[in-house]
This record gives structure tokens, sequence and C-alpha cells, in this order.
């Protein structure tokens, strides 16, 4: 099965880079119609878990998100005006959400999807300590942070350590539809051409 050429532009030309251009702000109505973009998702029970933390601009929040990425992804990630911390409410009343974190998840590509589609680009990181983001940002108990996110304009790839831009021109790589898409029982590919 190979679909690749059918899918939407926008799916196609969306990746992770690591190079920014810390020169160019992001403008107001692009960070609003990203995040706009987020709350249009959908959710279970159109609960809507999703929350953002933004830091914008290398304002004082961009640098308390940028205090609590691992090291490995400060290198790179300092370097975009704005940087998000995505937190999911996991609960329903007094029952848990299961959906929670898939919600979130769906915004967060929502807003990527969004975010390419007007010239931006986003690379979203588990490299951050969910401990230190509960704690700076006073989130409340039913509340866990998800994801930290950075997304600016794309910078130049000779911006980056060497090992950073090698793994920048590396060939992106997925698995094949056969590998995940079952069948009647597990590990039986659907197997249309
Ligand atoms: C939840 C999540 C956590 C990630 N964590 C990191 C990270 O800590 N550091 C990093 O450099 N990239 C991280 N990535 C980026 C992935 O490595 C990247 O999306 C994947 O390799 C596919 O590449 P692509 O987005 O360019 O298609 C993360 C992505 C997601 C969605």
């Amino acid at each position: 099965m190979n679909q690749e050429s059918n899918i939407s532009e926008v799916i196609k030309s969306r990746w992770s880079p690591r190079a920014f251009d810390d020169t160019r702000p992001v403008e107001a109505e692009k960070l609003i119609a990203i995040l706009e973009a987020a709350r249009w998702a959908p959710s279970s029970s159109n609960l809507q878990p999703w929350h953002f933390i933004v830091g914008y601009n290398f304002d004082s929040c961009h640098k308390d998100i940028l205090s609590i990425l691992n090291e490995g992804n400060q290198i790179w990630a300092q370097n975009a005006p704005v940087l998000v911390i995505t937190v999911a409410k996991m609960t329903r009343g007094d029952r848990q959400n299961r959906f929670a974190f898939h919600d979130v998840g769906l915004a967060t590509e929502n807003l990527f999807l969004q975010a390419y589609d007007i010239g931006l680009s986003c690379h979203f990181m588990g490299g951050f300590s969910q401990e230190k983001a509960k704690e700076i940002f006073s989130i409340p108990e039913d509340y866990e942070p998800v994801a930290a996110g950075a997304i600016g304009y794309m910078g130049k790839i000779d911006s980056l350590p060497e090992d950073l831009a090698e793994r920048e021109q590396a060939t992106r790589q997925r698995r094949t539809l056969d590998e995940f898409v079952f069948t009647t029982k597990w590990n039986n590919p659907l197997g249309i051409e």
C-alpha cells in the first residue's frame, strides 16, 4: 500500500525542524490563528481538555519555558520565538477522562497544520520537566503537562551545531501501512492496494 501521493499538501509539508529564525517574531494574528485551530479540534464529549501556556516572542514566560526544557532541546529551541507547554485536564467531574492526552494531541496537530499553512514551523518535545512545569506555572492537581512546543519561522541550517544540522537533513522515516493497519485480527494487514 502506498497512498503517500494522495495526502494533502499541508500534511506532506509538515515536519519538525530545529533551525528557527530568532530575528523574526511571530505576528500576533498568526499566533491567534494557530490557537484558534487548536480550539476547533474534536474531543471526547466536547470536553476540550487542552490548555496552552504560551511564551511569546522571548518574553518572561518564554524564558520560564526554556528553563524547564532538557539541555538537548534548549540548544535549538531557544531560537524559536514562541514556546508552549500543552496541559491536559485529566478529569470530568469526579471521574478520569481517559481521552485527555488523546484530545490534547488532536488540538496540537490542528495547531501544527494551521501553522504550516501560514508559513510557520513547529517542533514538539517530550524532553522537559513536568514537575517544574507544574511548579512554575501553578498547574492545578487534576491537570497534567503533556508536551512542550517550539514555534516560529524556519531558520538557516548552518545556525545549528554540526550534529543537529546533520539530523535536520536526514530522510524522514515512517512505518508502512501494512505494519499498523490490520483487519480481522492483530498483525493481519488490511492489504488494500
Ligand atoms: C510528544 C512528542 C515528543 C517529542 N519529543 C521530542 C524531544 O524531546 N526532542 C526532539 O528533538 N524532538 C522531539 N519530538 C519530535 C519527534 O522526534 C518528531 O516529530 C519525529 O521524529 C517525526 O519527525 P517529523 O515531525 O519531522 O515528521 C517529539 C514529538 C512529539 C509529538
